[in-house]
């Protein structure tokens, strides 16, 4: 979906006014006024909050954020604040960076917060992006897209809802009795709900989703707001994703890759203790010369599940870096921009008219024609492509070594357990607790959660229903001085990254049904004939069998997406499998506390942080951090449900 900004204007009397709608962003008596009397005070905020471990509030319209940046106000000055509170807001037309600092200067009192929110706004583009603040104790998840399609996409369980479309008549679909029975899916009983319209059309609708209405005081000029609360008079399934009670707050994690590292940093910031197992005895530090990895958004034609995804990973991942580096963890990696070269003229029409047709931000994706991406890159190129000025490459070591420092600088001490050098071989259900068990049958670590972050070996482990498939690859490292690198990342039918430390990384093979851990001086020869393809001046004098380089095994799934997410029981589904043939994956019987992420393929820079807070959140009962649909693509559990649909299972 493409996304269209919000128009800055004003009405007579100054208030921000948006003539798409012909309404004023909120009462001219006074917007923060406003927000905290009817979205607060209407929700009995800060009272009910207090000492919640976890609190959601979710909102319809953020608008220029005032209610976002009050109720960040208030949690700041509550010695009785939530430990962790999350703020889910939908919006369609955004407004860009500019127009609200323009119109944040209006309102002094949250100057400081408005700027940190500005700072962290995100590019323009269709989807979630989850922001976080105060050491990540406030989460913001935007959701830039149109109400009706977006609530059916989110997961969560909402404490308070604060409702501000612009007023019925401007705005129906933002008050519909359907979008009341959506906002009810997202409740659980006790869930309140304020707004300032008392239209009939709003009362009725909520009446029939199963809120009990109150009038209030209104705020200004208005003489009544309405509160609301869930207490359905009919029985309800309740609503399955409520903030979850892990009584004992522990978590094996197996494997340091990118995934693993990622979940233990998570669920460490969350408080949790962690024992983190890996086979390799992990180097401390990245080794100059060693095997770097792009990243970089995915496009196509229809933004298909694939593109959304990884758009939704590549911007949580790269602020999740800069976070980490602003927090003083080196790490070794550049925003230095990606472009991606089509193969042939036909791609490049293509791109050309994908890129027409999403309109998306520069600074995400544009087209440039291959004059403009030489210009960039400083050599010659074969082609025109896309140009993602904040892609790049990073040495997945300095990312592992950063995120496990967080981690342990978290917790203190015995919070955050490392066993190197030590291979899980099976796992064991005991009293309601998982084992992590040594080849001889020894207990390396006991937990109630188990996170399998050891990519193609989850499957020795426990069960998905469909293979996952090793994919070994090999990169070449070119010295810097034999060959004339791009000053930018370079991707196509391969990739070259600019010189680092003297090394030009280029690879990289795909290696089917081959478990060769070696170097192959054939897989040399294939990266220079890709590289050849990418840059025609490219030209080494070495021959493939003086170079050095590195191997590396990929863990894919059958349909190319990860896998995250809590493990399907197999067995019980199929003992089951009669009546999951027209199932959801809400219906599917899970493992109690085993979740995984694996099948990362190519894009392990990309999945990985996002992966991580999916994890966590799932873990928590906090808000998803991805679509369902998305969410759903990824689930570990997507392979039985389609046997049990097709009958297979
Ligand atoms: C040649 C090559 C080039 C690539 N280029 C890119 C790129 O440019 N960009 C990109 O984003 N991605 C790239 N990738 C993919 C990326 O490297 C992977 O997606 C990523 O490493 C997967 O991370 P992971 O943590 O899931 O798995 P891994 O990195 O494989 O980590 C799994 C860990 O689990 C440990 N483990 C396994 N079994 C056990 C056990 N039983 N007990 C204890 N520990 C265990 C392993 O030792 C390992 O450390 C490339 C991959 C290869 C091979
Ligand atoms: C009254 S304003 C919200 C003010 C905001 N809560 C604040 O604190 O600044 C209403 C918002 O709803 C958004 N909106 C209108 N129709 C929408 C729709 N169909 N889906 C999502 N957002 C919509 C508008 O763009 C606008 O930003």
């Amino acid at each position: 979906m493409r996304i269209d900004p919000a128009e800055l204007a004003f009405d007579a009397n100054g208030t921000p006014f948006a003539p798409a709608y012909g309404d004023v962003y909120h009462s001219a008596d006074s917007g923060p006024g406003q927000a905290r009397h009817v979205f607060l005070g209407g929700n009995d905020l800060p009272r009910r909050w207090a000492g919640a471990r976890v609190y959601t509030i979710l909102e319809t319209g953020f608008g220029l954020g005032l209610n976002f940046l009050a109720t960040w106000s208030e949690w700041r000055d509550d010695p009785q604040r939530p430990q962790r509170l999350h703020f889910v807001s939908i919006e369609k037309h955004p407004f860009g960076r500019d127009a609200l600092a323009a119109l944040h200067d209006r309102y002094v009192a949250y100057a400081g917060l408005a700027a940190q929110l500005r700072d962290a706004w995100p590019p323009l583009t269709a989807g979630l992006h989850r922001l976080h603040f105060e050491h990540e104790r406030v989460t913001l998840t935007l959701a830039f897209a149109d109400v009706t399609s977006a609530l059916p996409q989110l997961t969560l369980c909402a404490d308070a809802i604060y409702l501000d479309g612009f007023a019925p008549r401007c705005n129906p679909e933002m008050w519909s009795p359907q979008l009341m029975k959506r906002l009810a899916r997202l409740a659980r009983v006790g869930t309140t709900l304020a707004t300032y319209s008392t239209a009939g059309v709003v009362r009725s609708g909520l009446e029939a989703a199963g809120f009990a209405l109150e009038k209030r005081r209104g705020f200004g000029a208005k003489r009544e707001m309405l509160c609301a609360t869930y207490a359905p008079r009919w029985p309800v399934r309740g609503n399955a994703y409520s903030a979850a009670v892990c009584a004992e707050r522990h978590a094996i994690v197996i494997g340091a890759g990118l995934a693993g590292a990622a979940v233990s940093e998570r669920l460490a910031l969350r408080g949790w203790r962690i024992d983190l197992i890996e086979r390799r005895t992990l180097p401390a530090v990245h080794v100059p010369g060693s095997y770097a990895g792009v990243f970089h958004p995915h496009v196509s034609r229809d933004d298909c599940i694939l593109s959304r995804a990884a758009r939704n990973g590549f911007l949580y991942a790269a602020k999740r870096w800069s976070a980490l580096q602003r927090t003083g963890h080196a790490l070794s990696w550049a925003k230095c921009g990606l472009l991606q070269l089509a193969s042939d003229s036909r791609q490049e029409r293509r791109m050309r008219e994908t890129a027409a047709a999403a309109a998306y931000p520069g600074h995400y994706a544009r087209y440039v024609v291959r004059a403009e991406a030489e210009a960039l890159a400083g050599c010659r190129l074969r082609a025109g492509g896309w140009w993602f000025a904040e892609g790049g490459w990073m040495h997945p070591l300095s990312l592992i070594a950063a995120q496990l420092a967080a981690a342990s600088a978290y917790g203190a001490g015995s919070r955050f357990m490392q066993h190197l050098d030590t291979a899980v071989h099976a796992l064991a259900r005991v009293d309601a607790r998982w084992q992590a068990l040594a080849a001889d049958g020894s207990v390396i670590a006991t937990a109630p959660v188990i996170v399998l972050a050891n990519s193609n070996d989850v499957a020795r482990l426990a069960t998905i229903a469909q293979p996952l498939r090793s994919i070994r690859g090999q990169v070449t490292y070119l010295p810097a001085q034999q060959v004339q690198a791009p000053r930018v990342a370079v991707s196509g039918s391969g990739y070259v990254l600019p010189a680092v430390d003297g090394v030009v990384v280029t690879g990289s093979t795909y290696d089917f049904d081959d478990a060769d851990p070696a170097l192959q001086e054939s897989g040399h020869a294939a990266n220079l004939l890709r590289l050849a393809q990418l840059l025609p001046d490219a030209h080494t004098p070495l021959h493939a069998s003086m170079l050095d380089g590195a191997v590396g095994f990929r863990c894919a799934s059958p349909d190319h997406m990860p896998v995250v997410g809590a493990l399907p029981d197999v067995h019980a589904a199929h003992e089951r499998r009669a009546e999951l043939s027209g199932a959801h994956l809400a219906q599917l019987p899970r493992r109690a506390g085993l979740y995984c992420v694996s099948a990362l393929g190519s894009r392990g820079l990309v999945w990985a942080a996002l992966a991580g807070e999916m994890i966590a959140s799932l873990i928590e009962g906090e808000p998803l951090p991805a679509e369902s649909d998305l969410a759903g693509a990824m689930d570990p559990g997507r392979f039985v449900l389609r046997q049990a649909r097709s009958g297979m299972l």
